[in-house]
């Protein structure tokens, strides 16, 4: 049976990679977007019957609606991606964080994959063969922190504990999260050594995980790596 996969944050840059790639391999992909033309358009970019919706990981009211939309008219989803994300406080000491970029970064970051994941839950527990891939990042490592962004580093972190704590509330899926690299993208820059082939493949790879796969880890390059 053809699988359905969620990514969200797939206009641009990893996402619209992996929801490329994930397409490509046979799945029915739904392309996301906080603006309808951008997920249209990427959509008709990636081809092979993917469906453009929009979804706005931090308003809870859009999360629901794309919830609704799947059961509604798929009935099914199989895979999800969280990789929408935003950094707004690279180069910053903590203490001069705004309180509302810190709050923004958290409702996007954090409180998007949670509110998403729950309320997909109930068509994940369905599949016989659920995967959710967490998109983290080496910034959300807390053996090896640093102040590069505070509230962004926070926020992988966090993201990293609600991998675990899914993971052993899902039991019949795979949860993982994953560092893709430094990669160029709008957020990572054109400095940055990696393509967005290479940033994706080990999202791809634990989308796409046997069911004897691992569950509740933190991955970079395929290798499992410390918190
Ligand atoms: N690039 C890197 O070097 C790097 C390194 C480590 C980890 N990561 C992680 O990899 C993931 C993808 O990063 P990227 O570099 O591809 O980022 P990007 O180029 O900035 O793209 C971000 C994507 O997320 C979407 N997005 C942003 N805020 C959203 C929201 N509130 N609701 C829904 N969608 C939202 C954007 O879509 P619209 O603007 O169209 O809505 C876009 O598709 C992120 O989780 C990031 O933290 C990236």
């Amino acid at each position: 049976m053809q699988r359905v996969a969620l990514v969200t944050g797939s206009s641009r840059g990893i996402g619209f990679e992996v929801a490329r790639q994930l397409a490509a391999r046979g799945d029915r992909v739904i392309v996301t977007s906080r603006r309808r033309e951008s997920a249209e358009k990427a959509a008709k970019r990636i081809g092979h019957d993917s469906i453009p919706h929009e979804l706005d990981v931090s308003r809870e009211d859009s999360i629901d609606a794309l919830g609704s939309f799947i059961e509604r008219e798929l009935r099914q989803l199989d895979v999800l991606v969280n990789n929408a994300a935003i950094l707004l406080d690279e180069g910053r000491p903590l203490s001069s964080v705004p309180a509302s970029d810190f709050e923004a970064t958290f409702r996007a970051n954090v409180f998007g994959p949670f509110l998403v994941t729950k309320r997909l839950a109930p068509l994940l527990r369905k599949s016989a063969q659920a995967r959710v891939v967490n998109v983290s990042s080496g910034a959300g490592q807390l053996s090896s922190m640093t102040s590069y962004a505070p509230s962004y580093s926070a926020s992988k972190a966090a993201l990293n504990a609600i991998t675990i704590l899914f993971a052993s509330d899902l039991r019949n899926a795979r949860v993982n999260c994953v560092d893709p690299g430094w990669v160029r993208t709008d957020m990572g820059g054109s400095s940055a050594p990696r393509s967005v082939e290479e940033g994706a493949d080990g999202i791809v790879w634990l989308a796409t995980l046997p069911g004897n796969g691992p569950t509740g880890g933190f991955f970079h390059d395929r290798k499992r790596i410390a918190w």
